[in-house]
């Protein structure tokens, strides 16, 4: 090719926009999950929601395949498909925290029952026929609970396994250590068998853990620009927010809620306001004590093998800049 005919295939490349990314979110909303979802289905540039798929966590499956959808409706997206996951971990009995999230796992604003049905199919059966369906590392798993329905996909087909463009998860710390117990973050601890097969995968993981979770903290001036944009969604989000920080601001004193799971989204948008390190990462099944422990190799002292990117820090003003011009256009 003479290098005319390079320079304006470069240029004819450049000017042709990138495609969203089609993923499936797997949930147990939760207010920080209904940012998450609300941020996705606010930026179809970027992402191409294929499914919402429940699993117990924050608050029953009854409960998170019901609130999934109270969100879908919220944000005005009742075409999005919502399927009902597993209702409890791999082998444990499900831990909730409704201590966090309040009894219907998102309290703070009033909204109203959902109206779109449940999918007949059932989440983990929709996960394998979408993998295996569609083009090899095509489709991206963005689980924002504890792994049950991904890690029960694999190991029920664990061809699915190359067939995942990447895994971008919320759970975890390392610097944070634990919230749910001193050395356990939540998604991990309540099942810790799902999150060791998930991470032994090989897939391509990238992980937002507590290090970076806790620097996204809904401040009064950030909860203020929230319900300055004087749309319904913010609105919402805002008294999901002001119910929420609660746990946080009295555990840690902190100023305001950490938005956990929309750092997965905000990922997928704008991955720059995130730094990390590719390290190797082990989830601690076997001990009471250090139970579902996300054993992060960050300061590379053993010979394991990097098997995720673990990110450590975060613009958080262009993380709330970002969530908060995407839920105002809802
Ligand atoms: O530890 C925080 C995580 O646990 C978040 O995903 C929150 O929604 C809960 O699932
Ligand atoms: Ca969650």
């Amino acid at each position: 090719m003479d290098i005319r005919r390079a320079l304006s295939h470069f240029s004819e490349n450049r000017s042709r926009p990138i495609p969203p990314r089609d993923i499936i979110i797997d949930t147990d909303p939760g207010q920080d999950d209904a940012a998450a979802i609300l941020l996705a289905l606010a930026s179809p540039e970027e992402i191409n929601v294929l499914g919402i798929t429940a699993v117990a966590g924050n608050v029953p499956l009854p409960l998170t395949s019901k609130n999934t959808r109270i969100v879908c409706e919220l944000a005005g997206k009742v075409d999005v498909p919502v399927y009902a996951g597993c209702a409890s971990p791999m082998t444990r009995d499900l831990v909730t925290a409704e201590h966090v999230h309040g009894k219907t796992g998102l309290d703070g604003p009033v909204l109203p029952d959902p109206i779109m049905p449940l999918q007949d199919t059932h989440a983990v059966d929709f996960i394998i026929e979408t993998l295996r369906s569609r083009p090899t590392g095509t489709v991206a798993l963005c689980p924002l609970g504890p792994l049950t329905n991904i890690a029960t996909a694999l190991k029920r087909a664990p061809d699915i396994a190359g067939h995942v463009q990447e895994i971008v998860l919320m759970g975890g710390a390392y610097f944070e250590v634990g919230n749910i117990t001193p050395a356990a973050e939540f998604n991990i601890y309540v099942d810790p068998e799902a999150a060791d097969i998930v991470f032994k995968s090989g897939i391509k993981i990238t992980v937002m853990p507590l290090d970076v979770t806790h620097k996204v903290l809904v401040t009064p001036t950030r909860i203020k620009a929230l319900r300055d944009t004087q749309t319904k969604v913010c609105s919402a989000m805002a008294d999901m927010v002001d119910f929420f920080e609660r746990f946080d601001t009295d555990k840690y004193g902190s100023n305001g809620a950490p938005l956990h799971d929309p750092c997965v989204t905000a990922y997928l948008i704008q991955p720059d306001l995130f730094t990390g390190r590719h390290i190797n990462v082990e989830i601690e099944t076997q001990s009471d004590l250090t139970l579902g422990m996300t054993v992060a190799d960050w300061w590379g002292v053993t010979d394991r093998a990097p098997n995720a990117m673990f990110m450590g820090d975060v613009d958080a003003q262009g993380f709330f800049d970002l969530l908060t011009e995407r839920l105002a256009r809802l």
